[in-house]
């Protein structure tokens, strides 16, 4: 190991989490969303254990991280999710990623880039306001797909904002909308195999959203979607761990102040590790202000003083910890866990923003998780 530092993953567990997703989406093809270099976990691997585990495609957010995919020996489907900047779309074509579009500039982008009976998805919007065709303009877009030889319509997509939250009425509201979009062109004759609107919680928790396609992100990595749906998401298996090992171990004096700002003062002797990573690995400055813990020797230990840019301290009170020691970050020791939902929660964001947050220094070991090993 180059580094004490570094994030498991466990592919196992992306393998065991798309199938509990099979089991959820009935008919519908899955499809994993492994843009932001899979959420942290490493795209090229999780795609592969998604697609060995049955997943017909994978979905990014870029051309390039289409491009690293197939790169990567990867030639299964690939959706790119949003419409993309001109100079891309050759790229896309020349690596058969299939392209989300919403408007004749996103066609016109096709003829200009030479494609051929491209496979598009027509993505409309319904309610979340980010990008799409209005249900107004959707017709015009699907007959301008339809006419070109650039472009072949596969999908027919929208995307939920709310999904994570089952007794939000907005998202049966998105769905009818969506339906009625979806009967309005089979009744021009257009009529794509691939309608899509859920994510990862449309999946678990909105049956009417699942159609004949579904787009799940989060799930596949082992992360409930949100509090909401929860109690949906019980058979996840996390697949992240972030692990590093004690770099240092002092003892400190009560009055003694700790790191920049001296912000924590002891008021008792007790042991500190130091542990070596810190914000510039994805490990949030303010995680001390939150009350942030991590396991060692199979116990939370809290985070003292404001972490740093490459490491961080640990009081570990009066156990015996020496240099090399194991330190768990995220993840499971003995019968304790942390997990990013509660890092997410002591930080006042979300999972997802952890795991996309740990950076490209750390690296990642796909590996049995740490209870297996
Ligand atoms: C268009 C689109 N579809 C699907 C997903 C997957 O969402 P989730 O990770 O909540 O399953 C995302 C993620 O942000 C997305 O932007």
């Amino acid at each position: 190991m180059s580094r004490w530092a570094w994030a498991g993953i466990d592919l196992d567990a992306v393998r065991h989490n798309v199938g509990v997703l099979r089991r959820a989406a009935g008919d519908a093809q899955v499809w994993a969303v492994v843009k932001a270099n899979g959420y942290g976990h490493g795209a090229l691997d999780v795609g592969r254990a998604a697609l060995d585990a049955g997943a017909a495609g994978l979905c990014v957010a870029l051309v390039d991280e289409g491009v690293a995919l197939r790169d990567g020996g990867i030639t299964a489907p690939i959706l790119v999710l949003s419409q993309q900047p001109d100079d891309d779309v050759a790229r896309a074509v020349r690596h058969q990623l299939a392209m989300t579009v919403y408007s004749g500039a996103g066609v016109a982008a096709l003829e200009r880039a030479g494609a051929r009976e491209h496979p598009v998805h027509l993505k409309v919007d319904t309610g979340m306001r980010r990008v799409g065709a209005t249900a107004g303009a959707v017709a015009e877009v699907a007959r301008r797909i339809d006419d070109s030889p650039a472009a072949r319509l596969v999908g027919l997509c929208t995307h939920l904002a709310v999904a994570d939250e089952p007794d939000d009425p907005r998202t049966a509201t998105q769905l009818d909308a969506f339906d009625a979009v979806v009967s309005d062109l089979a009744a021009a004759g257009l009529r794509p195999p691939l309608i899509h609107a859920a994510n990862s919680a449309g999946t678990l928790a909105h049956p009417r959203a699942r159609h004949t396609m579904v787009r799940a992100g989060i799930a596949v990595y082992g992360i409930s979607p949100g509090p909401g749906v929860d109690h949906l998401a019980g058979e996840l298996r996390p697949v992240m761990s972030l692990v590093a090992r004690v770099s240092w171990v002092k003892r400190v004096e009560p009055g003694d102040g700790i790191s920049y700002g001296l912000r924590h003062t002891f008021d008792r002797p007790t042991t500190v590790a130091t542990v070596p990573i810190g914000y510039a690995d994805g490990v949030p400055r303010r995680l001390f202000h939150g009350g942030g813990q991590v396991l060692i020797g199979g116990r939370r230990r809290p985070i003292v003083g404001v972490v740093t840019m490459d490491q961080l301290m640990v009081d570990c009170a009066d156990d015996p910890v020496t240099i090399g020691d194991e330190v768990v970050l995220l993840g499971r020791q003995g019968t304790e866990r942390v997990t990013a939902t509660e890092w997410a929660d002591r930080l006042g964001t979300i999972a997802y923003e952890i795991t996309c947050g740990i950076s490209p220094r750390i690296p990642r070991i796909p590996r049995l998780p740490l209870d297996r090993v």
